[in-house]
């Protein structure tokens, strides 16, 4: 444990009581600011807005909405083979494994797996990595339903805070990377952080990745369009933080909400679409924008994948797969998976 704590040097403990505590890099790495992200990435021809920038508190609310909309169909059919999973991924723990997960966890989808950690274990072990203080509200909610469980929060990037636990200790980890959040990575970004994930890992650990499937065209884009319009609030809120944290002038209603499914690429494509010639300040970014009626600012990629590309993602990244698992529609599909 010492050694351990000497390789994390870098991090700051925060004890909250026996069941929760945190680390925190005392200073992150170099990153680019958002005002410097927002900066390039509008200054140019083809023009984009990272989807990371939509997660602020509006944002999180509204994509919670989404996964409760009808057409949203991932949500609800990853959760439906979660719950089919409480008989067979048993079989593949024991009473040694932590749970580990990429993202901050608020969600049902945590709670099923939880769930069958408790009728393997008297004492959970569940370590959140996030970037965004939110995890530390989740965590306290958790606490309060749970009373064998133990938090380790680990407020960093994933990769910070894979590495964090690969310094850790030698217990066994079961890694969740769900919600098909896989997909709004590039695929050369995906592979590399898929490599960085199995670099981390040790023989013995297992990851699940939730990923979703090609489907029918009209269900993709009707899940990236919805009635109520709230896919399209989600998509236009991205200004309106630009707006409010970067000094902006984006008027929302010279916007529309356009996303379509690219049949080629196998990915919805979101984008902002400008109503009309207009002009847009940035003051933090110091930027003038200039941009053409029906221009289209790129918001998001969502990947879509088959399942022999499903086995081959994993399989070039150093993966075994040992189980893959699909809803009756076979929408959606959970992995198994361990280092080769
Ligand atoms: C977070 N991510 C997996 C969602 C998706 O389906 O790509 C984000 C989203 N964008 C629009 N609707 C949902």
């Amino acid at each position: 444990m010492s050694d351990t704590i000497q390789k994390n040097l870098n991090y700051k403990q925060f004890v909250v009581d026996s069941k929760l505590q945190y680390f925190k890099p005392h200073a992150s790495k170099i990153e680019k600011t958002f005002a410097e992200e927002i900066s390039s990435s509008l200054n140019r021809n083809s023009k984009f807005i990272t989807p990371k920038f939509f997660y602020d508190k509006k944002g999180s609310d509204l994509f919670e909405k989404i996964c409760m909309l009808p057409e949203y169909y991932p949500t609800r059919t990853e959760i439906a083979i979660l719950k089919n999973l409480q008989i067979e991924l048993p079989k593949h723990l024991d009473d040694s494994f932590r749970l580990v997960e990429l993202g901050s966890g608020a969600s049902v989808k945590t709670r099923l797996i939880l769930d069958i950690f408790t009728t393997l274990q008297n004492s959970i072990e569940y370590v959140p990595i996030d970037i965004s203080e939110i995890l530390a509200e989740s965590s306290e909610q958790l606490l309060k339903d749970y009373d064998n469980l133990h938090i380790t929060g680990i407020i960093d990037t994933y990769e910070g805070g894979l590495e964090f636990l690969e310094n850790y200790d030698d217990k066994k980890n079961l890694i969740l990377f769900l919600g098909s959040s896989f997909g709004n990575f590039s695929p050369n970004d995906g592979k590399n952080f898929l490599q960085k994930i199995n670099s981390t890992m040790k023989l013995g650990d297992l990851f699940l990745i939730g990923l979703d499937l090609v489907k029918d065209k009209r269900i993709l884009e009707s899940a990236y369009d919805d009635s109520q319009g709230v896919t399209a609030q989600f998509n236009l809120n991205v200004l309106s933080r630009i707006n409010d944290e970067l000094g902006a002038n984006f008027d929302l209603n010279n916007f529309s909400h356009y996303s379509t499914y690219n049949e080629e690429y196998q990915r919805i494509e979101m984008y902002l679409k400008s109503l009309s010639s207009q002009s847009v300040v940035v003051s933090k970014s110091n930027l003038l924008l200039n941009l053409e009626k029906n221009e289209l600012i790129h918001t998001e990629h969502s990947y879509k994948f088959n399942l022999s590309q499903v086995r081959n993602l994993l399989e070039s990244t150093g993966f075994k797969i040992h189980h893959i698992w699909l809803d009756d529609k076979k929408y959606f599909s959970l992995t198994l998976a361990s280092k080769n």
